[in-house]
Formats: C-alpha cells, structure tokens, sequence
C-alpha cells in the first residue's frame, strides 16, 4: 500500500501554486475543490507513490520477497493516482457540505485515499486486487490506515508542514 499512502504526505510537503480549480467556484458558490488541492501537490505526490511502487519492484525482485504484493508499473500508477482522485472527489464534497478547507471532516479524510486507490485498481486492474487484496489484507488496510494517518499528521503538524494536527 506504500504506493497509496505516500502521495498524500509528498503532496503536503511539496504541494502549493496554482490550484486545480483555477480558484474557481462551482454553482453553490463555494470553491470546486479549493486552494489545498493544487497541480504540484498531484504532480509530485503521484510521481512518488510510483517512485516507491518501482522500488518496491526491484527490491522483491533482488532480495526475493516473494510472499509480498507483485507490483507492476499498472498497479503502482494506479494505487499512487487513485490515492489522490481520492482525495480530489473528498475535497469536491466536502465543499459541498460547506466545510472549509483544512477543517476536520472526520472518515472522509482518513479513508478517501484508500477507497480511491482500491476502486481506481478495482476498476483497471481488477486481477491485481483480486490477487492481493484478500479480505485480511482489506481488514489490516483498514485498521491501519487510521493510525498511520494520524501519526504523520502529528509530525507533519510538529514539522510546520501541515497547518493542523489532522
Ligand atoms: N496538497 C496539494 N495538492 C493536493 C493535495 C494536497 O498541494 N492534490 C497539499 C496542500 O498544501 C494541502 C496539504 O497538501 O493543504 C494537505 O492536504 P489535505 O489535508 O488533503 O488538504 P486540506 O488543505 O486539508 O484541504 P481539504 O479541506 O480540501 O482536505
Ligand atoms: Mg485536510
């Protein structure tokens, strides 16, 4: 899952300029997406969730860890540009509902990477999940993913990088 769970911190540390929405609102008057969802933030955090998908590759090839996962440049891309629709489609809703940007929207935030990286693979390359996400694995993703997210985000927020410890 590294694929899917690097984008998101990348893009807090290297993410900013212009903003995939141009700034734009959409017809409740709110903004589409707003200023935290910006084509550097996309650009970078996608490129490194592959970055670690292909050494995630070389590594199970040289040192044999074959019980792990079998990326492949499909699986990888899909995980890492899923990971962040992910949290594009969140930010659109959560507009929508009229939350400003940064604000605390509790589930959305933690699992929206997750269902985008899953259901992105689901729908492109539904052998892989098939293989690989068995029901276990869906459960350890799950319970995981919470405590993973909160932890970067408390040194993410210790850092200065993000604004707010969640
Ligand atoms: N970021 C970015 N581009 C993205 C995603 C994230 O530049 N596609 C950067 C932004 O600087 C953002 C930070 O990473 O502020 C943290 O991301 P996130 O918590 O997802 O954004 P929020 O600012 O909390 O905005 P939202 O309320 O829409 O979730
Ligand atoms: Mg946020």
């Amino acid at each position: 899952m590294l694929p899917a769970y690097l984008p998101n911190p990348v893009a807090a540390l290297f993410g900013g300029g212009p903003p995939v929405d141009g700034g734009k609102n959409f017809t409740d008057g709110r903004r589409v997406f707003g200023d935290g969802k910006t084509y550097r933030g996309l650009f970078f955090g996608i490129s490194a969730g592959i970055g670690v998908g292909v050494l995630q590759m070389w590594l199970s090839g040289a040192y044999g860890l074959e019980n792990l996962p079998v990326h492949t440049w499909m699986s990888v891309t899909l995980l890492a540009t899923g990971a962040l629709l992910g949290d594009l489609v969140k930010s659109f809703f959560k507009r929508r509902v009229g939350k400003e940007r940064g604000t605390k929207w509790p589930v959305a935030d933690m699992y929206d990477l997750v269902a985008g990286a899953l259901l992105l693979t689901l729908v492109l390359d539904p052998t892989w999940i098939f293989a690989n996400i068995t029901l276990t694995v869906l459960l350890f993703i799950l319970v995981l993913t919470p405590v993973l997210h909160r932890t970067v985000n408390i040194i993410g927020y210790h850092l200065g990088v993000k604004e707010v410890p969640w």
